[in-house]
């Protein structure tokens, strides 16, 4: 564990210049005590953990199809407390192994395995990591689950090994691993445009209706791409859901819920009777207002009280569905915990 190879560097301040160390666990404890607390937690840490939250959309419109194949689309997002929790400990070897709660997760093709391979081939380093991927997060249910373990793998480790990557260079190593990515780099609410990686974060601001979230997944996996690939032209928008909404949020103002519209869901309760039925047994038991998250085929359903979730909820889950009490989140550095 001590003789442990570290490939990582600290920058410090001393007697008024900046000086650049290479780090290995003895070296750390003779410079901790020049350094902030923050530092030393930072730099003196075998393990790292880090949270990635799920996501739901309140807004999607897609506007058009693209020549590259993707789709334009103009999406206002928010990050929920729902998550993944995530452990990276440093090894002595020069792998990087991935082991998921969820065993054919566990492999190199996992979006968070990706995002270390990418840090190191852009670093030309080969620090071996062992990453532990707890998931809580349903898997292709529209809720961004492994767009935002990549995004917080790389958000961890821009911190654990003190990278001094520009917003723009993890911004780019985000949108080559997917759409929503970039998106998970910064979380809380924003408009998402273009195929998803223009993030624009939006105003501090969440509708006292939906201060609980039921998070309502039915007993089925959607492709985000066949869904996108099936979505006729018809229900193509210009957007102005979302602009309407954005504008209303940066002004600090509850949007129209007729403005809370997902160009994606008409298609979704057509083509898939479960997600039909499990928006109509969320209805009957209570919701005001339900919509998809996403892709699907999670839904999505909002209450000003806890109370009323709770009971919908109890009601949801006697008719055996996977359902999940949540909230709005405005992740920050908080979700790092170095040890
Ligand atoms: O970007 P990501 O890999 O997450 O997207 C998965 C699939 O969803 C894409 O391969 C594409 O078929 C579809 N998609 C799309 N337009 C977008 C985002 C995703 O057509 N803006």
């Amino acid at each position: 564990m001590h003789n442990r190879k570290r490939v990582i560097w600290a920058i410090y301040h001393k007697e008024g210049t900046k000086k650049r160390v290479k780090l290995d666990k003895f070296s750390i404890s003779v410079q901790n005590a020049r350094m902030s607390h923050a530092q030393q937690a930072q730099i003196s840490s075998d393990v790292c953990f880090v949270r990635a939250y799920a996501k739901i959309n309140l807004t999607l419109d897609v506007l058009g199809r693209r020549a590259d194949g993707y789709h334009e689309l103009a999406t206002i997002m928010q990050t929920v407390d729902l998550h993944d929790t995530i452990c990276l400990t440093a090894t002595g070897d020069q792998r990087v192994q991935m082991i998921c709660s969820i065993p054919e997760l566990s492999s190199d093709d996992n979006l968070a395995a990706r995002a270390v391979y990418m840090v190191r081939q852009r670093l030309a380093c080969s620090q071996g990591v062992r990453i532990e991927l707890y998931k809580r997060i349903p898997m292709a249910a529209g809720l961004g689950g492994g767009s935002s373990d990549a995004a917080a793998v790389l958000f961890a480790l821009q911190q654990w090994w003190q990278l001094h990557l520009s917003p723009a260079e993890l911004l780019s190593m985000a949108a080559s691993m997917g759409s929503d990515v970039p998106f998970f780099l910064t979380g809380g609410l924003a408009l998402c445009e273009g195929r998803g990686e223009r993030v624009t974060p939006l105003a501090r601001y969440w509708l006292a209706s939906m201060r609980w979230l039921l998070l309502l997944k039915p007993p089925i996996s959607l492709s985000t791409a066949a869904v996108f690939r099936n979505l006729p032209a018809g229900d193509y928008t210009e957007g102005t859901n979302s602009r309407m909404v954005s504008n209303a949020l940066n002004a600090r103002k509850d949007p129209q819920l007729e403005y809370l519209q997902n160009s994606l869901e008409r298609e979704v309760l057509e083509r898939y009777p479960e997600v039909a039925q499990a928006r109509e047994d969320l209805l009957r038991a209570g919701a005001q207002f339900v919509r998809l998250c996403g892709s699907g085929p999670t839904l999505f359903a909002p209450f000003a009280e806890l109370t009323g979730a709770l009971q919908v909820q109890q009601r949801v889950h006697t008719l055996g569905y996977e359902v999940y009490l949540s909230r709005a989140i405005h992740p920050n550095t908080g979700s790092v915990c170095f040890f």
